[in-house]
């Protein structure tokens, strides 16, 4: 069953969503201690993501994250289909994926769109974009571009898209109140972006340290965007949506 809760006060976020989307079990000191690079990390702690010991570093290496994020046992978890039902997608809309990567969600955006609508999948690494294309093209995704982009700017026309979905990066972006503000003014009337990501004790995702607690996530798009709703269906994520003003 879909839980969706309202979080208009401001107040309300910090405890509501700890509580919402970590279970309110553990803290963070409770949790076991974290591989130091994911390169180490043993085969049942999933090296989801690009880190090391801490740090961002390339996803240069399509082959290697494919076979993560394409991996079709994610499937269960990530539940593709209802992260782009969160969308609220329909024929004629633009919805960017921003940190598309290797274009794990594009088969789900893209029929949701149609001919009219667009999807615009964008990544800061040159070889993910280029294996999107790719791969659009070889579905006959004909409404995908693929396109480069700045690690700060996500390039989008002020009241160009209507959604925005950002699953596992926005913990990969440096100044995310400033981001926020961006894709604030990129969003059309009735606009709202999705951000997805892991939560503190998920088996999959970044190190620890390098982890946001939803709460945090909320106050920096909430500079920007209006934070309205955080879904729990997801085992090992949190979701939080936020509507242009
Ligand atoms: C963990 S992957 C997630 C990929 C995809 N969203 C998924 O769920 O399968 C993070 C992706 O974000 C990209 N990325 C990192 N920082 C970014 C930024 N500032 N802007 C756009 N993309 C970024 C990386 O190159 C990588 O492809």
């Amino acid at each position: 069953m879909t839980r969706l809760h309202s979080l208009h006060a401001a107040g309300a976020l910090g405890a509501s969503l700890l509580l919402l989307a970590c279970g309110g079990t553990s803290s963070q000191a409770e949790e076991p201690a974290a591989p130091a690079s994911n390169d180490e990390a043993p085969a049942h702690v999933h090296p989801h993501h690009g880190h090391q010991a801490g740090h961002h570093h390339s996803f240069a290496d399509v082959e290697r994250f494919a076979a993560i994020f394409d991996d079709p046992a994610r499937d269960a978890w990530q539940r593709p289909a209802d992260v782009a039902a969160m969308l609220e997608l329909s024929p004629g809309l633009t919805v960017a994926d921003i940190g598309a990567g290797t274009g794990y969600f594009l088969p789900h955006l893209s029929p949701a769109v149609g001919d009219e609508g667009a999807v615009l999948a964008l990544d800061v690494e040159p070889n993910m974009v280029e294996h999107m294309r790719a791969r659009a093209a070889e579905a006959g995704l004909t409404n995908v571009t693929a396109r480069v982009v700045d690690p700060a700017d996500p390039g989008l026309a002020p009241g160009s898209v209507d959604r925005v979905l950002i699953v596992d990066t926005w913990h990969h972006i440096e100044d995310r109140p400033a981001y926020a503000a961006r894709l604030a003014e990129a969003l059309r009337p009735g606009g709202f972006v999705l951000v997805v990501d892991f939560t503190m004790d998920a088996p999959e995702g970044p190190p620890p340290a390098m982890r946001l607690r939803p709460e945090q996530v909320a106050e920096e798009l909430g500079a920007a965007l209006e934070v309205e709703q955080l879904t729990e269906e997801l085992p090992r994520q949190y979701v939080i949506r936020a509507r242009r003003r």
